[in-house]
């Protein structure tokens, strides 16, 4: 059994928290937010991810996890000492890393001996292992920079089943010592230097996100030549040099992760003088997905000024409540400057659209929602969603115009039902 200290109470943070206490090791989570920390205290989670709150509250109760605001309290005895803070992207695209050296800084004022090893989580600006090691100087702290690739929503899953660990450090035996605390996971380990540790984290991100983008040029062209993208899509996926992951087209991606890391490749490709065309490629046919719908509503109605428009889902995907980088917002937030109204409903995330606008409004069903609306969007693809009962939809609404940005909808259901069906590459699709 290891103790851990945890620095940073955010979503890697905390499902690193429970993984740890249940695979036996003894954690501390150290946070300079006095309200997270307290709420911690009580086994409250703020935001959602499946079987967190009941992770975290089984390890309370085993007391294999405290929380605290102090760093020599969460610091003390630490074997090692998982750093989770956010970067979030600065202007210009960069990764801002100024919370994360500040907690280096204070990780380096209070370590005792005997020396933890410090393992970095938080997605960084390349580099910064390096960096760390010059900030802790001669003290003799070491750092492993393993990036995280857990997805929002089944972040205890990827936890226990992580498709690969990657551990960037120095020398081969401060990684080795990581590596122990998750042999139990059996998960394949690359070994590697700090720096292409950190390179291979946003490398995952910019594929996974080409890959979304890939798919969303691909439909865009299957409507033109009417062809059926899905089955095009399942052609893809078959391939295991492919992979079947990340080719649904729809509203493009969102989140904190993904945008940022593209923005990030493309920003450093820019910055050493290197080819950074497919980066920007990536982002700019995934702003123009969610301009497409916008543009549809338009040429359908002329002007969406006074239309009531439904949107099914403001988070940025199924299955969590973050509404960073959501395009369900982006979308939400261009019709009401465009004077529609927008009433939406989502089963966890909550957004204030425009601070309050009095066009915009929550509901507390699909159905509340589409109540009354001339057009429904399918913005996030959640199972109820996808199973709503379209009679019923079509019954409740004025109108009949059903986007389907995440293509969970079948369009000859749709369409039998009298709806008129705008989705991505699916023109050509004849059933269901
Ligand atoms: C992503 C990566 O998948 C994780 O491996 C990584 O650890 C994480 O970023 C991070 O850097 O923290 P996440 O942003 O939670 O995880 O979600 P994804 O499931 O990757 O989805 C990202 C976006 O792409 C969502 O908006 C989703 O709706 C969209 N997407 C995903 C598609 O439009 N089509 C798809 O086929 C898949």
């Amino acid at each position: 059994m290891a103790k851990i200290a945890i620095v940073g109470a955010g979503h890697v943070g905390l499902v690193y928290a429970a993984g740890l206490a249940e695979l036996g090791h003894s954690v501390r989570v150290v946070d300079i937010d006095r309200s997270k920390i307290a709420r911690l205290r009580r086994g409250r989670v703020w935001f959602h991810e499946p079987g967190l709150p009941e992770s975290l509250g089984r390890a309370i109760r085993k007391r294999r996890v405290s929380f605290t605001l102090s760093y020599p309290t969460g610091l003390a005895g630490a074997h090692f000492v998982f750093v989770s803070v956010p970067t979030p992207a600065t202007n210009d695209g960069s990764l801002d890393d100024s919370m994360l050296r500040s907690a280096f800084e204070t990780i380096r004022q209070h370590v005792g001996q005997p020396l933890p090893i410090i393992v970095n989580k938080s997605t960084v600006p390349v580099g910064t292992g390096d960096l760390a090691a010059r900030l802790f100087g001669d003290t003799g702290l070491r750092v492993v920079s393993s990036p995280e690739f857990l997805a929002e929503g089944r972040a205890l899953q990827d936890f226990f089943h992580p498709a690969r660990i990657v551990l960037g450090a120095r020398d081969r035996e401060t990684a080795a010592a990581v590596a122990a605390l998750f042999a139990p996971l059996g998960a394949p380990i690359v070994f590697t230097d700090n720096a292409t540790a950190e390179f291979s984290k946003l490398a995952a991100n910019a594929f996974l996100a080409m890959k979304v983008s890939f798919a969303n040029a691909l439909a865009h062209l299957s409507e033109a030549v009417g062809g059926d993208a899905e089955a095009v899509t399942r052609v893809l996926s078959l391939d295991p040099r492919i992979g079947a992951g990340h080719l649904r087209a729809g509203l493009g991606f969102g989140g904190s992760c993904l945008p940022k890391d593209v923005a990030a490749m493309e920003q450093l490709a820019r910055k050493y003088d290197a080819n950074a065309d497919l980066f920007a490629a990536v982002s700019r046919v995934n702003r123009d997905q969610r301009s497409r719908i916008i543009d549809y509503l338009l040429t359908r109605f002329g002007s969406v000024a006074d239309r009531r428009v439904a949107i099914l889902g403001i988070a940025y995907k199924a299955g969590t409540d973050d509404t960073r980088d959501s395009p369900a917002v982006a979308l939400a937030e261009q019709l009401l400057k465009l004077h529609a109204s927008v009433v939406y409903y989502d089963p966890v995330a909550k957004h204030d659209l425009r601070n309050g606008d009095a066009r915009a409004a929550v509901a507390r069903s699909a159905l509340g929602a589409a109540r009354g609306a001339d057009v429904v969007i399918f913005a996030t693809e959640w199972t109820e969603f996808a199973n709503v009962d379209l009679a019923k939809l079509k019954k409740v609404m004025r109108g009949t115009v059903l986007v389907d940005g995440r293509g969970i909808i079948s369009p000859t259901d749709a369409r039998a039902l009298g709806f008129d069906y705008f989705g991505f590459g699916r023109e050509g699709r004849s059933d269901s």
